[in-house]
């Protein structure tokens, strides 16, 4: 199922009552305006699972879930959001446009049903002989001498493909397949315009498996030297593309969400050993070095990676060739540099479970293990100095924070003595009007002062009939720091679309789980100012922004300029003018900044 259309999605949304169908799964008892229950998501013994009729949404004070209808279901039952939206118009008895499919189309999605097919029925005929008294026996003896039982067997399904030519053949013609596709599966090989033979012989099997648990290809482990090579993988087919496909989805998926974090790997084994030792939000590529999709995916599973490579040079090597796309993909990772010479799997087998989980914990992010590396790399030379600048800037360009980006050419500064200011100057980029993205907000929310941005958001979500306030005044050009440029955005959006502020629909269209937990929850509480003092802080914030804090910003862009023109032309005396004169601009606007707030936080709170 492709795309369905906005407005049938917000017919079911309507239709389907979220106190029902949360109800319909677990037991659910009124207190005040919200129905309370104990969360599915985690275990509890006192209900802080929250469902709110009025606002359409859940929200869990425990576990921080929350969401819409939809997310309920995704969540509670492993569904796609258009799987989602599918079982709740049946079960409300919408109908769903069948959209019309080109022949095209129907041909590739039989196909695709058909490959498929042909690889389960496969993946459990490896099973099977596996587990086979007679045939299995070498190669389950040598699974167990590698650690792994029957549990791990079932849950991957592992398999073992017989020293024969046609094993598999004899039971696929048995049940029916056509030949033609198994050989267009790869699990068949063509020797002839009539004949075929079993491609995977003597090997163990590994089904790869999709984000939904169905089996689109294999990869198998010779269990002699003999018969090279030492892993062999199913070619490429419609349903199977090794660059967009990552080993252990469909098991990794709810630990990545529980953890909050995706390990890679590189090999199969790799995997299953830390599975064995309950590590099991991890994937791994199959055999070559990560892409684009892959990063894709994993982004898809959860909002930070970890890198598990080993140390050495190719290893340290692929690890910073992946580094950019990370960043381009806005996924922050970190790296895991394991002694040289060792894959998890040794290491796990001669350290064991804690000492693993200790570099995990102590792992560092990607970027700054290449900011050493460079570093590591500086002759001392001027030439030198520039060589390690003009290698690391891309990077640093590439990153959306201007916090980090500032920690770490403060690190550059202490450690090549290239001043911070000029390397500003070298990525070409204005400090102060950079948009700051953190994914969802800090954790220590007690202590923390909020940005004025954040302060708008919830004012506006415990009062959204003052969102036209927001959307006539030039504020939100002024925006800074996400992931509130983006919720003020969409409380515009939803607010003009239903005419009052529809926070279910709000929630759905945000990816960032904390975000949502953040947001459901002040939809929840009771708004922390009474009314006359929210309208005054909004006002003075949507007035304040925009004036003097502006006119500073520019001089300060300005000045930025000219230093990087005084660079070019080496003139020492104007660079250190100027640089004395940016330090007092500057504490003049932090000095301003923490005015307003001490004169904003006056305001009372309730
Ligand atoms: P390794 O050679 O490091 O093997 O390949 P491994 O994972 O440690 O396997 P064991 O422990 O010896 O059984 C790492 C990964 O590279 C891919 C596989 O995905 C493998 O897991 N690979 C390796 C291939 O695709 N083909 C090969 O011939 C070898
Ligand atoms: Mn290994």
């Amino acid at each position: 199922m492709g795309q369905i259309n906005r407005e049938i999605i917000e017919e079911v949304r309507a239709a389907a009552n979220i106190v029902d169908v949360v109800g319909s799964s677990i037991s659910l008892r009124k207190r005040g305006k919200n129905y309370l229950g104990l969360c599915p998501f985690h275990g509890e013994k006192e209900p802080s699972f929250t469902v709110s009729d009025e606002k359409q949404i859940f929200h869990c004070f425990g576990c921080g879930a929350s969401g819409s209808v939809f997310d309920f279901l995704m969540r509670s039952r492993n569904l796609s959001f258009a799987e989602a939206v599918k079982e709740l118009a049946k079960r409300f008895s919408i109908s769903l446009p069948q959209r019309q499919e080109t022949g095209q189309a129907k041909r590739m999605r039989e196909l695709a049903e058909r490959l498929r097919h042909v690889n389960e029925l496969a993946a459990g005929y490896f099973n099977q002989v596996l587990l086979d008294k007679g045939t299995g026996e070498m190669a389950l003896a040598y699974l167990q001498s590698r650690g792994m039982g029957p549990e791990v067997i079932q849950d991957f399904q592992l398999g073992y493909a017989p020293q024969s030519w046609d094993g598999l053949k004899r039971f696929l013609l048995s049940r029916k397949v056509d030949l033609k596709t198994a050989v267009q599966a790869g699990l068949l090989v063509k020797k002839s315009e009539r004949d075929c033979y079993d491609r995977f012989r003597h090997r163990l099997m590994f089904p790869i498996k999709d984000m939904r648990g169905r089996t689109v290809a294999f990869g198998g482990r010779a269990l002699d030297e003999e018969n090279p090579p030492k892993y062999l993988n199913s070619p490429e087919t419609p349903i199977f593309h090794k660059g967009r496909t990552l080993y252990g989805l469909a098991t990794a998926r709810e630990a990545c969400r529980r953890h909050k974090e995706a390990l890679v790997v590189e090999g199969y084994f790799d995997l299953l050993a830390l599975y064995n030792q309950g590590i099991q939000q991890v994937v791994a590529p199959l055999g070559t070095a990560l892409t684009l999709h892959h990063v894709r995916l994993l982004s898809r599973l959860a909002p930070q990676a970890v890198l598990v490579f080993d140390g050495d040079q190719p290893g340290m090597r692929a690890a910073m060739r992946s580094l950019e796309l990370f960043l381009r993909e806005k996924l922050p990772a970190r790296l895991l540099a394991l002694p040289e010479g060792m894959d998890p799997d040794d290491f796990l087998a001669r350290e064991g479970r804690e000492p693993f989980a200790l570099l995990l914990e102590e792992a560092r992010p990607l970027m700054e293990i290449f900011l050493e590396q460079s570093i590591a790399e500086y002759d001392g030379s001027v030439e030198g100095r520039l060589k390690v600048v003009r290698q690391v800037t891309p990077m640093l360009k590439l990153l959306d924070s201007r916090v980090t980006q500032e920690g770490y050419l403060r690190m550059l500064d202490q450690r090549l003595g290239v001043s911070e200011e000029v390397l500003w100057a070298e990525l070409g980029l204005d400090r102060t009007s950079r948009v700051v993205t953190a994914r969802g907000p800090k954790p220590d929310r007690a202590t923390r002062i909020p940005a004025w941005e954040e302060e708008i958001v919830r004012i506006l979500v415990h009062y959204p009939n003052w969102i036209p306030l927001l959307e006539k005044s030039s504020a939100l050009d002024n925006f800074q720091v996400n992931p509130w440029v983006e919720v003020a955005g969409l409380l515009i959006k939803h607010y003009q679309e239903g005419g009052n502020l529809a926070l279910s629909g709000l929630l759905m269209d945000l990816q960032d789980d904390d975000l949502k937990n953040v947001i459901s929850g002040w939809s929840l509480e009771s708004s922390p100012w009474r009314e006359e003092a929210a309208h005054a802080r909004l006002r003075e914030y949507l007035e304040g922004i925009g004036s003097r804090r502006r006119q500073l910003q520019d001089e300060l862009k300005r000045l930025r300029e000219e230093i990087r023109a005084a660079e070019r032309s080496q003139d020492q005396s104007r660079i250190a003018e100027l640089l004395a004169e940016l330090q007092a601009k500057k504490a003049a606007l932090l000095a301003k900044e923490a005015n307003d707030k001490a004169n904003l936080s006056r305001g009372e709170m309730v």
